[in-house]
């Protein structure tokens, strides 16, 4: 994103400006705010204003709002002055930025900007104590291995650490081990010289030197082949790495924090996974749990999302009912925290009158209750797309629910022995999925 500072580039304001950087802005300068209309002017891609203290704040926001210009202006100054801070924030700056600059406020304040969220949030006890013992470690040189299940928060979570490391001034880069083909990985990681293949037509710096001096997320590590380990391996001994085609090593200081979801002692076993990098990749271990394993987190996250994409869209912020509420705690989320997000996202934009009630959010296999068939398009219901083993596992759980948990009504409705019904309760609960219990005093 691009930072527009309004001021000196030569005190704190400067600093908070290199730090901006570190965060992968770019900034621009202007020393009045008449220059800085005119770089807006010119140049729509400007996100964010940083305008120190002593500039006509409320006149800039009133130009920029009678010229159409929708960027945030963020004021900056010595907190020594809290009447300039409240008065800046009164002539409509969106946020004041103390001075000497803050790097955890500068990241929110880009964040915030730039509608991307790397907040953390969490609420129940399971997921506190995840917390706490990543934290313990982040301020650490060591590699911390984070497991857990896709779209627990791994990534999330690895940000926090890096936030709360001594590195957290410096770049946080991430690798996705999977995304990438197996032969491209090696120069993700590493870089390469110009003519170290055909196309390599001039010198590329890989992820390793692009962490210098901060955090390499090495995402799904275990999918990382064998011959790339090795190579991965060396480059943690001897912090040095190889570009392709390079003729001597390149130093580099970078701290590794690595992802998995699959157990990666078990590929360990399997010869899949080289055991001298697991145990020097995972100094530490932190699992993330999933989030049906901690209901209370549901709520606090709900609200978080349901905030932030009202924001994000331009709408009113509406509370989540109690009666969806109900809805949500109630639902298995084997996609985690992002099929929550997701959920979320929809609801704000289906949600109608105060609050976000149950109809808006539709959840995999039931129909909310607003959506009824007759607003399916073309005979087209909301089945297709979806497979055929889910579509069956909604059914039979809806159904259940329907009977009160009683399992031989569910079965003679869904046409079922009530033999075959029981061994499927079995297989979802085995995977986690929540399943009604057998009502009381019911034949079950
Ligand atoms: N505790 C949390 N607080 C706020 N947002 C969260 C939290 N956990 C996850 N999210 C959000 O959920 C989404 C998935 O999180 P993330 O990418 O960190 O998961 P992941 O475990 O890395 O998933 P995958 O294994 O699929 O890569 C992201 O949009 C992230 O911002
Ligand atoms: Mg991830």
């Amino acid at each position: 994103m691009r930072v527009l500072i309004i001021g000196s580039l030569g005190g704190e304001l400067g600093q908070a400006g290199r730090i901006a950087v570190t965060r992968g802005a770019r900034l621009e300068q202007a020393d009045e705010i008449a220059a800085a209309m005119a770089r807006l002017r010119a140049d729509a891609r400007i996100d964010l204003i940083l305008c120190e203290l002593g500039h006509d704040i409320g006149w800039l926001v009133r130009q920029l709002a009678a010229e159409h210009i929708t960027v945030p202006v963020v004021a900056c100054g010595t907190d020594t002055d809290p009447d300039a801070a409240a008065d800046a924030i009164r002539a409509g700056a969106r946020e004041f930025l103390p001075l000497p600059p803050d790097p955890d406020l500068i990241a929110a304040i880009l964040e915030a900007a730039s509608g991307e969220s790397h907040a953390l949030i969490f609420r129940g006890a399971t997921m506190i104590a995840t917390v706490r013992r990543a934290e313990q470690v982040a301020r650490s040189e060591a590699s911390i291995l984070i497991s857990g299940e896709s779209g627990t928060g791994k990534e999330v979570l690895a940000r926090h650490i890096h936030r709360r490391s001594r590195r957290a001034a410096g770049n946080f880069v991430a690798l996705n081990c999977a995304a990438i083909p197996e032969n491209l990985l090696e120069s993700e990681l590493f870089g390469h010289e110009k003519g170290a293949f055909s196309g390599a037509v001039a010198r590329r710096i890989g992820k390793f030197e692009a962490a210098d001096g901060g955090t390499l997320l090495l995402d799904e590590i275990s999918e990382m082949d064998v011959r790339l380990q090795a190579k991965l391996l060396r480059a943690l001994q001897e912090r040095e790495i190889d570009r392709l085609g390079g003729s001597a090593p390149v130093k580099v200081n970078v701290r590794i924090l690595a992802t998995t979801n699959r157990e990666l002692a078990a590929e360990v076993t399997k010869g899949n996974f080289r055991e001298d990098l697991y145990f020097r990749l995972n100094v530490v271990s932190v699992a993330v749990p999933p989030l049906r394993r901690r209901p209370e987190d549901i709520a606090a996250l709900s609200e978080h999302f349901a905030r932030r994409y009202a924001e994000l869209n331009g709408f009113p912020f509406r509370p989540i009912s109690a009666m969806a509420a109900l809805r949500l705690a109630a639902h298995a989320w084997r996609g985690n925290v992002r099929e929550l997000e997701n959920t979320i996202h929809r609801a704000v934009l289906l949600a109608e009158g105060s609050e976000i009630g149950p109809a808006a959010i539709e959840l995999p296999g039931q129909v909310a209750p607003a959506a009824s068939a007759e607003s399916a398009p073309l005979g087209i219901t909301g089945l297709v797309g979806r497979r055929m083993e889910d579509v069956e596992r909604d059914l039979i759980l809806e159904t259940l629910g329907h009977t009160l948990g009683n399992r031989t009504h569910a079965a003679t409705i869904l046409g079922i022995s009530i033999r075959a019904l029981r061994n499927k309760l079995r297989d979802y609960a085995a995977q986690g999925v929540a399943v009604p219990p057998p009502a009381a005093g019911v034949a079950a």
